[in-house]
């Protein structure tokens, strides 16, 4: 059975809704060098420690370990994605993507292994997006590098210890950032007009991502070439700058920008340093005690 899956392959974020279920899946942009860790207490859910062996004959490193996601979030050598780098050509973001899309089809409560058989397939037609400015350029090569056979295996992730998918991407649509969102809002599941507004419209959207930041303008459903614009900035530069912020201030540096929006997602604006006392950073950047820098970890 093909899968139909709607993928945004973000520089913050892998956001995954595959046909059929509700609940999307969501994974940092962020891997790291996997390797054989020591498990002391297994986390409570696989996407906590995404541990994978992914194949793939797109990447550069043909077959290689990482970890994805959370796991990789508090590592030394952990890479989130720059502004030099483009999702249409970079290995993370495919890795990362892999990752979405296995993980997707084997936490699918349908899908199970048939008796003898040792790897899990699975088969997608996915629909996914590039920014207005690398559209025109890289489509074509973005589609060619998701399209065809692929394979992740699960190494310690809890739950999927051991399996591996086959995930073959049938076809792959690639359209403009943003423009996806108001062809969702604009018409129903089977394609008739929701808001005529919308449909018939000339409609100007503003997309801010973690690294671009996306105008397209769509007319009549159809994305208009002359006004549609793009900029190579986005919320990542302002996340690394307080980075930097607290770090000077502070002497406390976040492992990763996935680890500081966690933070701020959950209104937690307490440094707890062991032996040190608290530190309260970004609205008010007061400190609580006033105790030397030093770089902890909490
Ligand atoms: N609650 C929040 N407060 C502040 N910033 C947030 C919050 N939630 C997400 N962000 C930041 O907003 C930015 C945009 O998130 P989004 O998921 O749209 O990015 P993305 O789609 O992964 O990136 P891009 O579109 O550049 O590929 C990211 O930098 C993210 O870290
Ligand atoms: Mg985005």
């Amino acid at each position: 059975m093909i899968r139909l899956a709607g993928i945004d392959i973000g520089n913050d974020s892998v956001k995954l809704v595959v046909n059929g279920s509700n609940e999307p899946v969501i994974i940092p942009s962020i891997v790291s060098p996997g390797y054989e860790r020591h498990i002391l207490q297994e986390e409570d859910s696989p996407l906590k420690a995404l541990d994978v062996m992914v194949y793939s004959p797109k990447l550069k490193k043909k077959s290689q370990r990482y970890f994805v996601g959370l796991l990789a979030s508090e590592d030394q050598d952990n890479a989130e994605l720059e502004e030099t780098d483009n999702k249409a050509t970079s290995d993370q973001a495919l890795i990362v993507a892999l990752t979405a899309l296995a993980y997707a089809s084997v936490m699918n409560v349908a899908h199970t292994l048939q008796p003898g058989q040792s790897i899990d397939e699975v088969e997608y037609v996915i629909g996914t997006g590039l920014p207005v400015r690398t559209y025109a350029g890289f489509h074509q090569l973005f589609e060619e590098r998701l399209v065809g056979q692929h394979e992740v295996t699960f190494l310690s992730t809890p739950k999927l210890k051991g399996r591996t998918v086959r995930v073959n991407i049938r076809r792959a649509i690639i359209s403009i950032e943003g423009a996806a969102a108001l062809f969702n809002m604009a018409t129903h599941e089977n394609l008739q007009v929701r808001d005529e507004e919308l449909y018939y419209g000339c409609i100007g959207i503003c997309e801010m991502g973690a690294l671009t930041t996306d105008f397209p303008v769509v007319k009549r459903m159809s994305i208009d070439n002359q006004f549609s614009t793009g900029e190579q900035m986005g919320l990542a530069s302002y996340l690394d700058a307080i980075i930097r912020d607290v770090e000077d201030q502070y002497g406390y540096r976040f492992p990763s920008r996935t680890k500081l929006i966690q933070r701020i997602r959950r209104n937690e604006f307490i440094i707890q340093r062991v032996g040190e006392g608290r530190r309260t950073f970004g609205r008010s950047w007061t400190p609580i005690s006033a105790a030397p820098r030093r770089r902890s970890s909490i």
